[in-house]
C-alpha cells in the first residue's frame, strides 16, 4: 500500500488498521501493543510545547461512543507520545512518534466481520480493496479504509495546532447542514462562542436541536444520513501556497479529500461563483487606514487568490455522505461465491459521521497550513524581497 504520507516539509505518516490487532492477541506482548495506530510527524521544529494531554483533547473530540449520534464502538483513543519530546514537554526537533492502541478488538466483533467477509458492503471500500489486494485485503472493520485511521491524523493535527496556536493561526470546524436541514449564516465569532455546545457541534443551537431529532429518527429507521461541515482558518498570513501544483487550495483539498466519506469541497462562495458575474464575484481590495494593510471588502474567494493565501479567513465547506453501513437489507455481491446476494442489516454503525468528521477536517487543514507555512518561510528566507511587501 502506498501513499501513507502527507505533506512536503511537515510530513505526516500514519499506519494502523481497525481490528487487525485482534489477530495478535496470543503473542507474549503487552495488550497495548497488539495493534492500533501509529503517527510519525517529521519536520516538527524544536522547542514546541507538546504534551499527551494536548493531543488527547483533540482525539477526545473524534472518539466514538460519545452520544446516541455515533457508533457504539468503545475506543478510548488514549495517545502515548513515543518520541521527539523531552524535558519540559518541549519538542527536540526529532520526529514526533505517537501510538494509539486499539482496545476494542473483541473476538465477537471480528467474528461478525468474518461472517460477511466476502460480501461487499455497498458504499464502503471493500470492492475496490478486493480489486487491489485480492484475498489479502483486510476484511475486519475496513482496515485502512476505516474511519479509525483518522484518529492517527487527528493526533498529527494536534502537533500542527501546537505550532499554529502561538502564531495566532486558528482553525475551527463545525456542522452547518444535516440531512437537508440547514443552519443560518455562521460567523467565526459565533462558531467560537458555540463550539461543541451540542453533540453535533452546530453553532446554530436551535437548528442543531432540529437536526439531532431528525438524525435520531433516521437512526430508528435503521438508516444513516450526511451533511455539510464548514472549516474556517483565521490568522493565516498572506503568501502561503506555491503558484502552480502546490497551491494552498490544492494542498488543503488534497488533505480534506483524503478523508473517507467526503464527497465535495468548496472554497469561499464555491459553486455559487459559477452563477455570478465578474463584478459580483470579485472581492475588492482596500487600504485599511488603521493598520496600513490591504484588506478585502468581501471574502467570496475564501481567503485565497491564485491558490495563495491573501490574509483573509480561509473558508471551506465539505459535503459528507451518509455512513455506508446501514441497518437495512441491501443487494450486493459475494466476491468468493461470485454471486448476487443480499447483505443483512448491520447494527454497529454511526447514524451520521458529522460529529466525528469535523475534528478530522480541522486536523487536515492545520497540517496543510503548517506544511505551506514551512514552504513559504523556507523560500522567503532565501529570496531577496523587500520587507515593504510584508507590511502591506
Ligand atoms: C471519522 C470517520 C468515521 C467513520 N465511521 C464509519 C462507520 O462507522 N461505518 C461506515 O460504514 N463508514 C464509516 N466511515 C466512512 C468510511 O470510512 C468511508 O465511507 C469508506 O472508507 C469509503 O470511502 P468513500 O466514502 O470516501 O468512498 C467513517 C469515516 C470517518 C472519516
Amino acid at each position: 500500500m502506498m501513499g501513507n504520507t502527507f505533506g512536503r516539509m511537515f510530513r505526516v505518516t500514519t499506519c494502523g488498521e481497525s481490528y487487525a490487532g485482534g489477530f495478535r492477541k496470543h503473542l507474549n506482548i503487552p495488550k497495548e501493543l497488539y495493534g492500533g495506530l501509529i503517527t510519525i510527524v517529521d519536520g516538527v521544529p524544536p522547542g514546541i510545547k507538546l504534551t499527551a494531554d494536548m493531543i488527547q483533547q483533540e482525539l477526545d473530540k473524534r472518539k466514538p461512543g460519545q452520544s446516541e449520534l455515533d457508533s457504539p464502538r468503545k475506543e478510548i483513543d488514549r495517545v502515548y507520545i513515543f518520541s521527539g519530546v523531552m524535558e519540559g514537554d518541549l519538542t527536540t526537533g526529532a520526529p514526533v512518534g505517537m501510538v494509539i492502541p486499539n482496545v476494542d478488538i473483541e473476538d465477537i466483533h471480528i467474528e461478525q466481520y468474518r461472517s460477511y467477509k466476502d460480501i461487499v458492503r455497498p458504499g464502503h471500500a471493500e470492492y475496490t480493496f478486493f480489486k487491489k489486494y485480492g484475498e489479502y485485503a483486510d476484511w475486519v472493520g475496513a482496515g485502512r479504509a476505516s474511519g479509525r485511521e483518522t484518529a492517527a491524523r487527528v493526533a498529527a493535527g494536534a502537533v500542527a495546532k501546537a505550532i499554529l496556536d502561538p502564531l495566532g493561526i486558528d482553525v475551527i470546524g463545525f456542522v452547518t447542514e444535516s440531512n437537508g436541514i440547514k443552519a443560518g449564516p455562521i460567523t467565526y465569532e459565533m462558531a467560537k462562542a458555540n463550539y461543541r455546545k451540542n453533540e453535533l457541534n452546530c453553532p446554530d443551537l436551535e437548528k442543531a436541536r432540529e437536526m439531532i431529532e431528525d438524525i435520531l429518527k433516521v437512526k430508528e429507521e435503521g438508516d444513516t444520513c450526511g451533511g455539510v461541515v464548514e472549516i474556517i482558518a483565521r490568522g493565516v498570513p498572506a503568501g502561503l501556497g506555491e503558484p502552480v501544483f502546490d497551491k494552498l487550495s490544492a494542498t488543503i483539498a488534497h488533505g480534506l479529500m483524503s478523508i473517507g466519506a467526503i464527497k465535495g469541497l468548496e472554497f469561499g462562495d464555491g459553486f455559487e461563483h459559477a452563477r455570478m458575474r465578474g463584478s459580483e464575484s470579485n472581492d475588492r481590495p482596500y487600504l485599511d487606514e488603521s493598520t496600513g494593510r490591504v484588506r478585502f471588502r468581501t471574502n467570496k474567494a475564501g481567503g485565497m487568490l491564485g491558490g495563495i493565501s491573501n490574509g483573509e479567513d480561509i473558508r471551506i465547506r465539505v459535503a459528507v455522505k451518509a455512513t455506508p453501513t446501514v441497518s437495512v437489507p441491501q443487494e450486493t455481491v459475494d466476491m468468493e461465491k461470485i454471486e448476487n446476494v443480499v447483505l443483512e442489516p448491520i447494527t454497529r454503525r454511526d447514524p451520521t459521521l458529522l460529529p466525528r468528521i469535523y475534528p478530522v477536517c480541522e486536523a487536515m487543514v492545520r497540517i496543510a497550513i503548517v506544511d505551506a507555512l514551512f514552504m513559504a518561510k523556507g523560500y522567503r528566507a532565501l529570496a531577496n524581497i523587500s520587507d515593504k511587501w510584508d507590511r502591506l
